[in-house]
């Protein structure tokens, strides 16, 4: 088993990769991503990971020239040449190579790099004992629906969380919207109703977030995409956030509020069940 990385066509180990320091990546935060869970060795939803990416792609005016095929076929390749069952595959593309200046010239070719990596070990006691997240004032652009690799302010916010000993930041606006966290979505369980925000420019569109609506919804739950603000999170009986590596995390205490009775709950155990069973069936 070996961490490999493909790019533009060469592939070896991350020691050996090299990039220019004038890809509009490293100097602009110009580009996109997408990361792809792998369980045992096959990669989960990836025709909804790679339609966001082009989605991504569109809403910064780059075109791409590989197919959706191509790149699943690329990502496929380098996942079987390493050999690792429980991985993570990240696709990343920039605008391109160029003397440094804002402005892009049309027939720039964007830098297509994909990197094959280990799952990081999860401690199963995030799931046992749910976590602690902080509040942030919503200090991100007004384009969080494009997956780019412009992160400065989640880098920011996931920082003060860990400083805080909390594994995540959730993101409250002005007037107290809450969007979602650093790098996931986020859901509260109140009333008998699930909600989460509804897909927009203020939330990265997750491809978890759409699995555990369906998966709530086919147990009977009746979950809802609203917007809700940060006394309604903290009132909550039951609150968890999303992603593609951690999955379903429940969320026991924000800032220093403890939720519900301070366990995680019974719908959010219920839910990541559910969430399990759909992606055993393939998707
Ligand atoms: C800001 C943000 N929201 C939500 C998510 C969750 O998306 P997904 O479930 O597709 O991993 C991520 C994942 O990186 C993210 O960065």
């Amino acid at each position: 088993m070996q961490e490999l990385v493909y790019l533009n066509g060469w592939i070896g180990s991350f020691e050996d990769s090299l990039i220019s320091v004038n890809d509009r990546g490293y100097n602009f935060g110009d580009g996109i991503y997408e990361v792809i869970r792998v369980y045992n060795g096959v990669p989960f939803a990836v025709a909804d990971h790679l339609e966001r990416l082009e989605n991504s792609a569109a809403a910064i005016e780059m075109s791409l020239p590989w197919s959706k095929t191509q790149l699943a076929m690329f990502a496929e390749d380098l996942l079987v040449q390493s050999g690792i069952r429980e991985a993570m595959i990240y696709i990343q593309i920039s605008r391109g190579t160029a003397h440094r200046d804002h402005h892009f010239a049309p027939q720039i070719k964007p830098n297509l790099l994909i990197t094959v990596r280990q799952v990081p070990d999860i401690a199963p006691a995030m799931y046992t004992d749910g976590v602690k997240i902080i509040t942030q004032p919503e200090f991100r652009w007004q384009l969080c629906h494009i997956k780019s690799i412009s992160l400065l302010s989640s880098v920011l916010a996931k920082n003060r969380a860990a400083k805080a000993g909390a594994a995540e930041a959730v993101f409250v606006m002005d007037d107290g919207t809450v969007t979602e966290c650093s790098a996931s979505n986020i859901f509260i369980y109140s009333n008998n109703t699930l909600l989460t925000h509804p897909v927009n420019n203020r939330i990265l569109n997750g491809i978890t977030r759409k699995y555990v609506l369906q998966a709530a919804r086919s147990l009977g739950i009746n979950a809802r995409e609203e917007t809700f603000n940060v006394t309604d999170l903290l009132a909550a009986n039951e609150v968890f956030f999303t992603g593609s590596v951690a999955e379903v995390v429940p969320v026991i205490k924000v800032d220093d509020h403890i939720i519900g009775s301070g366990v995680p709950g019974p719908v959010v155990r219920q839910i990541h069940t559910g969430f399990t069973t759909l992606r055993n069936s393939g998707v």
